[in-house]
């Protein structure tokens, strides 16, 4: 089968930057100020959930009033912004900026599409932001990842289907949403991210051929 690919769609958090350290790190601090406990691997938990899931899942049987979980919330956001603040261009995964400029090269479209409400000043401050033909970020829909949403409304801004669209995911929810929508998928990291049709340990050294090859695979199509 030949493939029709016209975009690819980025997840931002642990896929184009480690902004997943600066989240977990961030929780982190809440969660010891407030003496809950939060590991790492709850953490992995987290990857590709909105903000308001995330304390969720971190407080799991735990029962707060609302007034409480919005200032916890903005108490992690706080924290978070100090680490944004020193967010600089040599920040992108390894592998990122090439791919994304050989994929503009190529007349391939790119997305953000990130659950996160911070995704918008991450891009600015890796000065990759104008590299994206469209970013659905936090702000963009009501149900965010795993329901196929984001991917779905960010491939309405690239005017493409669904199968003409590659997701780069680093989370579990993430590949969940994006095979949920229709899309191909391209695991990363250590997270499980094992229902992806590709799975790669990050992106250095990635070339678009051999993305298209991969998914080509007859065992895939
Ligand atoms: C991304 C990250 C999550 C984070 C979410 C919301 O999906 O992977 O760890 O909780 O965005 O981020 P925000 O910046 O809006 O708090
Ligand atoms: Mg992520």
């Amino acid at each position: 089968m030949t493939l029709d690919i016209r975009a690819f769609l980025f997840d931002l958090d642990g896929v184009i930057t480690d902004t997943a350290e600066f989240h977990y790190l961030s929780w982190k601090r809440l969660c010891e100020e407030e003496g809950i406990p939060f590991t790492r691997e709850d953490n992995d938990q987290l990857r590709g959930v909105s903000r308001r899931e995330s304390l969720n899942r971190i407080l799991k049987a735990r029962a707060i009033d609302e007034a409480t979980a919005q200032a916890w919330m903005d108490r992690k956001q706080g924290y978070y912004l100090q680490y944004l603040d020193t967010i600089t261009p040599d920040m992108a995964l390894p592998g990122v900026r090439d791919l994304l400029l050989e994929a503009k090269s190529l007349g391939i479209k790119r997305a953000v599409a990130s659950a996160s409400k911070n995704a918008k000043p991450a891009l600015e401050k890796l000065e990759l932001i104008d590299l994206f033909d469209a970013i659905g970020d936090g702000y963009s829909v009501v149900h965010t990842k795993p329901a196929p949403d984001l991917f779905i409304w960010t491939a309405g801004r690239l005017d493409i289907t669904p199968t003409q669209g590659i997701v780069f995911e680093d989370a579990e929810a993430g590949i969940d949403a994006a095979l949920k929508g229709g899309f191909w998928t391209i695991g990363l990291g250590s997270a499980d991210v094992s229902r992806a049709h590709v799975r790669l340990p990050n992106l250095a050294g990635a070339r678009v051929g051999d993305l298209l090859a991969k998914l080509s695979e007859p065992s895939l199509t």
